[in-house]
């Protein structure tokens, strides 16, 4: 809870300490944490610069970075910026906070284009086309450093003073620090706490007094001393990519490739985009959650915010009409589940803006039809037209990387080869033993009912209808173990029974058509991403592909191009091939 001071410094009830210096923030900024870390100079010679600070705050760190890296890096540079905040501010408190400073209104409108409030995790924003790159670790920041990996060039500490806040100063955070430096990182904080000093020095840390911003005393800054085996810079070869597979895995890879400025060749065997799991002419997206924070909430949430963010980008940017954000209900047809969602909300720190349950009047006035249980209302959510989403991305890729109609022959090709086959490549795979689900799935197109046909957004109960599209509705779809591709009468009768049983409308829907596809999953329901036997790995997203892809794509080329990856440790293991390499 904030209170303000006249000149709209936020000042942090529960700490009792002000965000930053009352005579001036951006001011402050600029003296301690740009100029005793040299930013000016070191940006102008950068081609990957990372900063990480503890305490986002109201972000105007990163702001006044952002404004002077766009006046000192050279083209093509990229610039990271980490930070850590347990208590993350709303974007109308943000706005009103960075209200003083009109020049830096225009970064504050483009950040708060894309700010939200968010869950707990690590959250990739994305600004002037990827190259500066803001990741939020939400929650605490002494259990998110030791997941934190660096290598970091320039580090802010930004807590509340030492006395009021000692859980961001302490030795603890100290050692992960220093385990994520390099000789020569460079850190500056407006404090200058002895205990402070003392932590750091232990840790490694040359570390400088001097005079402090406006009235304070003394400041402190210096560099790590130490050297870091951990951080031995790759060699960057400019070797192009074969991406093999133009489903939604393919593109999305191609394109953030080719955003780093990798350059690819994206082949596709079918003569079309996405003709195979991903050609649903709608694709539904929204995350899955477990009722304890898991493996699978943390990259499901992060994957779909980075995913949505990413589409409702496009459509500002390019108009394509492919995105629906609609919100999806999600219907909880016992109290079992809703207790279960309720436990699952809360242990992630979700906030409402995001997802909150609905009762069952609330949730058919949001739906628009009458529905008969309480929901899980993602506001977020909703669905993607996907034939005019592959065109945008594809038509946005250079016209010499893209090989549709021809299949790549897997049997020879290894290296640079970066897998995005779905379930064309568990076959090719065989040293790899993955519980993987090869599960063939349907979809019924209907003639809209007239009691359908006010439905505004996606309903989800095992199975799903979404909004009506040309008087056309959609829904879907089936599950079961198979390579089978035919539409069957007996698929289309699951997915009305289902459909029946839980919107119970009055009037059968008119079945006019479907389609089959097989899709690749593997069992702990996370993807396979990382290296195996030579080549690069980006599959097994099951039924989930536009919801996790996009975020998938742009960890692999994070690691390809020296950048830091949007994760912590641990889930980066638990995507990785590896979890299933067969003990020594
Ligand atoms: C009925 C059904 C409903 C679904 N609904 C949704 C939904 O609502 N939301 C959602 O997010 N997901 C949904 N999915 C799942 C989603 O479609 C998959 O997760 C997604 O398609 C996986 O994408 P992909 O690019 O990894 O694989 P694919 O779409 O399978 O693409 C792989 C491509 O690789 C090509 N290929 C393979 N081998 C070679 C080679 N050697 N050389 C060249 N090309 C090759 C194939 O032709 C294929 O086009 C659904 C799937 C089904 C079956
Ligand atoms: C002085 S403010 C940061 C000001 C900020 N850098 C800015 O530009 O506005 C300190 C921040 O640290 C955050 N914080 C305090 N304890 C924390 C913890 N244990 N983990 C992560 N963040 C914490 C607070 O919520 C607050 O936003």
């Amino acid at each position: 809870v904030l209170r303000w001071t006249e000149n709209l410094t936020p000042v942090s009830l529960a700490f009792d300490d002000i965000y930053y210096a009352k005579e001036n923030g951006l001011e402050e900024s600029r003296y301690v944490f740009l100029g005793f870390n040299r930013l000016a100079e070191k940006f102008s010679s950068a081609q990957v610069f990372h900063i990480a600070e503890l305490g986002f705050g109201t972000g105007l760190n990163f702001l006044a970075t952002y404004n002077l890296w766009q006046k000192t890096a050279p083209q093509n540079a990229i610039l990271v910026f980490s930070s850590f905040e347990k208590f993350p501010l709303n974007p109308q408190e943000i706005r009103k906070a960075l209200k003083p400073w009109p020049e830096l209104s225009d970064l504050v409108e483009s950040f708060l284009e894309e700010y939200e409030e968010l869950p707990d995790g690590v959250h990739r924003f994305e600004f002037e086309g990827g190259r500066v790159l803001l990741d939020l670790w939400i929650g605490d920041a002494s259990s998110h450093l030791k997941e934190f990996s660096g290598p970091v060039d320039a580090w802010y500490f930004d807590g509340f003073a030492p006395q009021k806040n000692p859980e961001l100063w302490s030795e603890e955070i100290f050692k992960e620090v220093a385990r994520c430096s390099r000789r020569g990182t460079s850190f500056a904080t407006y404090a200058s706490t002895g205990f402070v000093r003392r932590h750091l020095m232990s840790q490694g840390f040359q570390v400088r007094k001097t005079r402090g911003f406006g009235r304070k005393r003394e400041m402190c800054f210096g560099e790590y001393e130490r050297g870091s085996w951990a951080f031995q810079q790759k060699d960057k070869s400019a070797e192009t990519l074969q991406i093999v597979g133009g489903g939604v895995s393919g593109l999305m890879q191609a394109t953030r490739l080719e955003q780093k400025n990798v350059p690819t060749a994206l082949f596709e065997s079918e003569s079309s985009w996405i003709p195979g799991a991903s050609g649903n002419p709608l694709a539904l997206v929204m995350p899955n959650i477990t009722g304890k924070p898991s493996d699978l909430s943390e990259f499901s949430l992060a994957s779909f915010l980075f995913s949505t963010r990413h589409y409702r980008r496009i459509e500002r940017l390019w108009s394509v009409g492919a995105w629906r954000e609609s919100g999806v209900l999600q219907i909880l047809s016992s109290p079992e589940k809703e207790e279960r969602y309720l436990m699952g909300l809360s242990a992630h720190r979700i906030p409402r803006t995001l997802a909150q349950i609905l009762s069952k009047e609330e949730a058919s006035d949001f739906a628009g039809i009458r529905i008969h249980h309480s929901a899980v209302c993602w506001r977020r959510a909703g669905f993607l037209k996907t034939g005019p989403f592959a065109q945008a991305l594809s038509s946005r890729l250079p016209p010499s990387s893209l090989r549709l109609g021809q299949k790549v022959d897997l049997t020879k090709d290894r290296a640079s080869t970066v897998l995005c086959s779905g379930s064309e490549a568990a076959a090719i795979l065989k040293s790899l033993p993955a519980p993987w689900k090869i599960q063939r799935g349907q979809i019924s197109y209907w003639k809209s009912p007239e009691s359908l046909r006010r439905l505004r957004a996606p309903v989800v109960y095992g199975g799903y209808v979404l909004p009506a599209h040309d008087e056309r509705q959609i829904a879907g779809s089936t599950y079961e173990y198979s390579d089978q591709t035919e539409v069957t009468a007996a698929d289309h009768s699951k997915i009305l029974r289902q459909a029946q049983e839980a919107l119970k409308f009055l009037e059968w829907p008119q079945i006019v058509g479907g389609r089959a596809a097989v899709r690749l999953g593997i069992r702990d329901a996370l993807p396979l991403l990382g290296i195996w036997d030579e080549r690069l790995l980006h599959i097994g997203h099951g039924s989930k592909a536009y919801s996790h892809a996009s975020w998938c794509a742009e960890v692999l080329s994070s690691e390809l191009t020296g950048v830091v990856a949007p994760l912590g440790r641990r889930l980066r293991q638990s995507l990785h091939p590896q979890r299933f390499a067969p003990a020594n």
